[in-house]
C-alpha cells in the first residue's frame, strides 16, 4: 500500500491528510547503476538510418563523412553510452558483405521488414563504425543467426577486430581499414522467437551456442555476448535459457525486450491526439516493465546467483500508431509529454534493478517509435524524451542510493496506480541525484523527503512538464517541451520538501 495518513486538526476537526514520504539511505549504495542502461538502438527502418543519421557525403545536409552533424551533436549531448545496430528484425535478414566495400558494388537489396523499401547498403559497417566514433560510444552489433550462417557471423567478428593475417583482415584493409576496431557487444540474434527465425527456445539455445563458439575473441578484444531472450512474460524462454549451465557459458547477457503498447497492436492509438484515459492506459502498462524485470530476474537468480549474467533490456518503449499519412512500415511516431514520463518512470525502474539490468536500448533513436529526436530534411527537433535522457544522464555509472517511497496513488475510473516514481544515485564526487517523475496529469504533490546518512546543505534541479498532457515539440514552431529551473524543492531542518507539480519529471541535485 502506497498510502501514509497523518491526523492533522484543523478547526477543532480531524481529518486525515496523505502525506508523501522518501526515505533516502545515502551511506547505503552498493550497486552502480551501469551508464549502458542510457543505451540505443538504430534499424534499418524508415527513416532513422537514411535520413536521420545518414544523408551519405554529397548531401547539401552538413555532415562528415555521410553522417548528419546536427543528430551526432544532439545525441553527443546525452553522452550516449552504446548505440545498437543494424536491428531488431532487419539484423536476421542482414548480410554485411553487402555493406562494405565500393558504393556502387553494393547490391541493393528489398527490406523486407520494413516497408519492402530498397536498401542500398551505403550505410554498412565502416559507416556504422565511424557514427560510433564521433558519438564517442561503444559498439552493439547484433547478428544475423535467423538467417544467416555461423561462417558469417564468425568472419564479420574477424573482419571487425582482427588484426592478424588473414582473408578477413585483408578485405577490411583493402576497404580502407587498417587497424581493427574495438567491438564491446555482440548480439546472437533478435527476437528469435519471432521475426529472427520462429523458433522454440530449446532449438535457439542450441543455434546460439553453437554461434557463440564461433564468434572468438580476437587481438585482445573481448566480446560480450548477448543471448536473445524472450518478449514480455515469455518466462519459459528465460528458464530453458539459463537453465543449463553449457547455455550460460556461451553468453554474458540476455536480452529482453518489451514494449509499451495500449490497447492492442492493431490499434495502439495515436501519439499525441489522445484522452486521459490512454495517459492512464500506457502508464499503467508501462509500469508492467518492472513485473518482467523482477520476474526475469527471479529466474536469472535461480541459476546464477553472483550475477554474471546482466539482463539486457536492449528494445523498448512507446509505440504507437505512425503519424498519419506516413508509411506504416516506417513506424515514425511523434513524441510527446507523455512519453517524456514513460521514459523517466522506465529508467528510474531500469536503476532500481541495476544489479540485474546492465543495459537497456529505447527504441529507436532517430524517426522510429519512441525516438530522441526527429527530422525532416534539414531540420531537427529534440524530443521530449530527448530531455529525460539529457536529465538522467547524472545516473550514468552512479552508485544506486537504496529508497523507499510511500506515495498516494492515481486513480481513474476503478484503477489505480501509484503516483510518484523515483530513483537516487550518488556520483564520484558525492553529489547526490534525485529523479522524481509525478504521473498523474491533475494533482501536484508535496514529498517529504529524508535522506539518512548525509548532510546536505543546498539543492537544486530542473524540470520538464508542460501545459497540455499531449504537448509535444514539432518543426517550424518554438520547442513546447523542454526542462527548465526547478526551484520547488527546500530543505527544513533534516527533511527536504519538494513540491512535485502535476505530469513532470525532475531531477534534483543535492550537495
Ligand atoms: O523496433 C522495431 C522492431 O520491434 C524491431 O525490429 C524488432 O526487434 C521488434 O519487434
Amino acid at each position: 500500500m502506497f498510502l501514509l495518513f497523518v491526523p492533522i486538526i484543523s478547526n477543532g476537526q480531524t481529518e486525515e491528510k496523505q502525506v508523501n514520504k522518501l526515505i533516502i539511505n545515502a551511506d547505503m549504495g552498493k550497486h552502480k547503476i551501469s551508464r549502458h542502461i542510457y543505451g540505443h538502438f538504430a534499424e534499418h527502418l524508415g527513416r532513422c538510418i537514411y535520413g536521420g543519421i545518414w544523408v551519405g557525403i554529397d548531401s547539401p545536409i552538413p555532415n562528415t563523412r555521410g553522417i548528419r552533424n546536427d543528430v551526432v551533436q544532439a545525441l553527443r549531448e546525452l553522452d550516449i553510452p552504446n548505440l545498437r545496430w543494424p536491428g531488431g528484425c532487419f539484423a536476421d535478414t542482414y548480410h554485411w558483405k553487402d555493406g562494405v566495400g565500393p558504393y556502387n558494388d553494393r547490391p541493393s537489396i528489398v527490406n523486407v521488414h520494413w516497408g519492402g523499401v530498397t536498401e542500398d547498403n551505403s550505410f554498412g559497417t565502416h559507416e556504422f563504425m565511424e557514427l560510433c566514433e564521433q558519438l564517442d560510444c561503444e559498439v552493439y552489433i547484433t547478428g544475423n543467426l535467423g538467417s544467416g550462417t555461423v561462417q558469417e557471423m564468425a568472419e564479420w567478428v574477424e573482419y571487425l577486430t582482427s588484426d592478424a593475417e588473414s582473408p578477413m583482415t585483408k578485405l577490411r584493409k583493402e576497404n580502407g581499414h587498417k587497424a581493427p576496431w574495438q567491438v564491446k557487444f555482440w548480439g546472437i540474434g533478435n527476437e528469435n522467437w519471432g521475426c529472427g527465425g520462429n523458433m522454440s527456445p530449446e532449438y535457439y539455445a542450441d543455434l546460439m551456442r553453437r554461434y557463440s563458439t564461433y564468434c572468438r575473441d580476437f587481438s585482445g578484444n573481448k566480446l560480450i555476448k548477448i543471448g536473445g531472450g524472450p518478449y514480455g512474460a515469455d518466462y519459459n524462454w528465460t528458464e530453458v535459457l539459463m537453465k543449463e549451465p553449457k547455455n550460460r557459458g556461451m553468453m554474458q547477457g540476455l536480452s529482453l525486450h518489451y514494449y509499451t503498447v495500449f490497447k492492442d497492436w492493431g490499434n495502439k492509438g495515436s501519439a499525441t491526439q489522445f484522452t486521459e484515459e490512454e495517459w492512464f492506459g500506457t502508464i499503467k502498462t508501462t509500469l508492467k516493465m518492472e513485473e518482467l524485470i523482477s520476474g526475469h530476474s527471479t529466474i536469472m537468480d535461480k541459476y546464477d546467483q553472483e550475477k554474471r549474467i546482466g539482463l539486457y533490456v536492449d528494445e523498448w518503449g512507446n509505440w504507437f500508431d505512425v503519424e498519419p499519412g506516413t508509411e506504416p512500415g516506417f513506424l515514425y511516431q511523434q513524441n510527446s509529454l507523455r512519453d517524456a514520463i514513460v521514459a523517466a518512470v522506465n529508467l528510474n525502474i531500469f536503476n532500481q534493478y541495476c544489479e540485474r539490468v546492465k543495459m537497456a536500448n529505447i527504441a529507436q533513436t532517430v524517426n522510429v517509435l519512441q525516438a530522441m529526436v526527429l527530422t525532416r530534411k534539414q531540420k531537427m527537433v529534440l524530443t521530449p524524451s530527448y530531455y529525460v535522457f539529457k536529465m538522467y544522464k547524472v545516473h550514468q555509472n552512479a552508485i544506486l542510493l537504496p529508497s523507499e517511497i510511500k506515495c498516494e496513488e492515481y486513480q481513474l475510473g476503478e484503477e489505480k496506480v501509484p503516483a510518484l516514481s523515483v530513483s537516487a544515485s550518488v556520483n564520484k564526487d558525492g553529489i547526490i541525484h534525485i529523479s522524481v517523475v509525478n504521473v498523474n496529469p491533475n494533482k501536484n504533490m508535496r514529498l517529504e523527503c529524508e535522506i539518512r546518512g548525509a548532510k546536505i546543505s543546498s539543492v537544486s534541479g530542473e524540470i520538464l512538464t508542460a501545459k497540455e498532457i499531449n504537448a509535444f515539440n514539432d518543426f517550424d514552431r518554438n520547442e513546447r517541451v523542454f526542462p527548465v529551473k526547478f526551484s520547488g524543492a527546500k530543505l527544513k531542518g533534516e527533511k527536504m520538501i519538494i513540491d512535485v507539480p502535476a505530469k513532470s519529471v525532475m531531477m534534483l541535485e543535492l550537495n
